[in-house]
């Protein structure tokens, strides 16, 4: 058993960032919203809690606030920023409203306690805040541990318990000590143990899959991604030969993307594979669509259609479905931020509805990306499987703007395997979160050896992100982005222009559907 952090979400933006702070100190936390009763808190049996930040101001009606018992378990806390705040205000100390801060701030140490052992009474520390309301004073039975100029308390503790709080936010890269803060609060504090490894992780879901599908047969569907890989290679760990894996060629992949699959799956992990030629049907469904919502809805449509049929041909007897669902989705739909507004349909495009005749197994519920490459490494997935960059379930159907036929199809999938070719000898793919081309529903005027051309446009997009939820536009150094252009109009047919999207996330997304 694993030592393990409660992490309370009331609603930071931050709060991901924290859990993976912590996961990186290979130990296990969870994030739950803030409702839980004081009884399920101690039933859960944290090692240590933390409180997160969050928009709420204490003295609000109608916020999220916390049972007082909660800091009397005799387990060590951390509230950050509003966590902090409230700690005050449970204790009975004051929280003083207004005075927003936003940015950085030199913290200086009054107390290398715990939390901050190693770090220097003589100096200072860059820290960020992100904050309206602040506390002035510590309340009854606690003492200041730090403080900025305009912080007169930016970190506290109580005397008698292991309760801390900090004003800023030590999860953020612009805290650039901030890991060491978690990490004392993790081993000096909570006494945790640095236990949670890929190779623990993997060992461990063995065992629970064995659990749960007893003797039963699974089957899992590949979409040619990271996740659904990973998924597959842990299950085939536990199960060997009970796992049937389906591949539906939707026709919407790029270039030789399902040749990559079936050698991986086949030849290098020894998988029982059945790949499904469906590209007609996919074509079929999508003649004459343009509009982007359609396109996903009709791809979904077909996908469930055809992923039913091969599963009833295969005749396995399965009785689990394994899906590669990621910890942000599971956090997202327990979050206390309520659902946002759907701006795509993402999920379930190219998965699968909840009402199948199957019994789910999901693996990666625990896991953020990068932990899912790790696993993928350790599990011996080729690296450029494990590393490589996400990729819609629709597939280029949302990249070929307007009409899909296969004649665009092709175009795009030329232009785009020459991008990704020329990212990866030019050193820089693992460093874009996510690169590809784009075909445009225009034609624009060119000329080729005096001749007038009225030919494709490809629009090119890469961007960095941590998580696909917000994304900059990567910047390549200007002979990169010359090189790929003159290689796409010499080598594609009826491409004559190729542009850059220096556009960020927001307000712009990632893909142009
Ligand atoms: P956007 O375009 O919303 O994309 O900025 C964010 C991330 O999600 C991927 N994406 C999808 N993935 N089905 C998927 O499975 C979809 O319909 C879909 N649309 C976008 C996109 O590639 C990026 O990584």
């Amino acid at each position: 058993m694993h030592d393990r952090i409660l992490i309370l979400d009331y609603g930071s933006q931050f709060t991901q960032l924290i859990a993976r702070r912590i996961r990186e100190e290979r130990v296990y936390c969870e994030i739950h919203p803030p409702t839980h009763t004081v009884e399920w808190v101690e039933e859960w049996d944290p090692t240590g809690i933390v409180i997160s930040g969050g928009p709420s101001s204490v003295y609000e009606e109608d916020v999220p606030t916390a049972d007082p018992r909660l800091l009397t378990l005799g387990i060590p806390i951390l509230g950050i920023c509003y966590g902090m705040q409230l700690i005050a205000h449970l204790e009975g100390g004051e929280v003083v409203r207004g005075r927003r801060e936003y940015g950085r701030a030199d913290l200086e140490i009054l107390d290398a306690d715990s939390l901050f052992d190693g770090f220097d009474l003589s100096e200072s520390t860059r820290v960020w805040c992100s904050h309206g309301d602040h506390v002035d004073s510590p309340p009854e039975g606690y003492r200041t541990l730090a403080s900025t100029l305009t912080l007169p308390v930016a970190a506290f503790r109580a005397e008698d318990r292991e309760v801390y709080g900090v004003q800023f936010h030590p999860e953020v890269a612009h805290t650039p000590r901030g890991d060491e803060i978690l990490s004392n609060f993790l081993f000096r504090v909570c006494g945790c143990h640095p236990t949670w490894t890929a190779g623990t992780f993997i060992a461990e879901s063995v065992e629970k899959i064995r659990g749960q599908a007893g003797e039963s047969a699974v089957i899992c569907g590949l979409s040619g991604g990271v996740d659904s890989a990973v998924a597959a290679a842990l299950v085939h760990k536990a199960l060997g030969d009970r796992l049937t894996c389906i591949l539906v060629d939707n026709g919407l992949l790029r270039l030789s993307e399902r040749e990559s699959v079936e050698r991986t799956f086949r030849k290098h992990m020894r998988i029982r594979l059945i790949v499904e030629d469906a590209g007609r049907e996919f074509l079929n469904a999508l003649e004459g669509v343009i509009d982007p919502e359609q396109k996903r809805r009709c791809i979904g449509e077909t996908f469930i259609r055809v992923f039913d049929r091969v599963a009833k041909e295969a005749g396995t007897g399965a009785e689990y479905l394994v899906q590669g669902t990621l910890y942000p989705d599971v956090i997202e739909s327990l979050s206390v931020r309520g659902p946002s507004a759907t701006i795509k349909t993402h999920h379930n495009v190219g998965g699968l509805p909840e009402d199948l005749p199957f019994d789910l197994i999901e693996p990666l519920r625990e896991l953020f990306k990068d932990e899912v490459r790790q696993v993928g490494r350790e599990l011996g997935l080729p690296e450029e499987f494990v590393g490589r960059h996400p990729f819609p379930g629709p597939g280029l159907a949302v990249r070929v703007l307007g009409e899909v036929t296969d004649e665009r199809l092709d175009v795009l999938r030329q232009a785009d395997a020459i991008y990704l070719e020329e990212i990866r000898a030019a050193g820089l793919y693992d460093e874009i979160w996510q690169a590809f081309a784009v075909l445009l529903p225009i034609h624009t005027v060119g000329v080729m050896g005096d001749a007038r051309t009225y030919e494709n446009v490809i629009a090119l997009r890469a961007v960095t992100s941590r998580d696909g939820m917000t994304a900059d536009w990567y910047n390549f150094p200007h002979e990169v982005l010359g090189g790929i252009s003159t290689r796409i109009i010499n080598e594609v047919a009826g491409v004559n222009r190729v542009t850059y999207d220096i556009s960020s996330k927001p307000p712009a997304t990632i893909e142009w559907e």
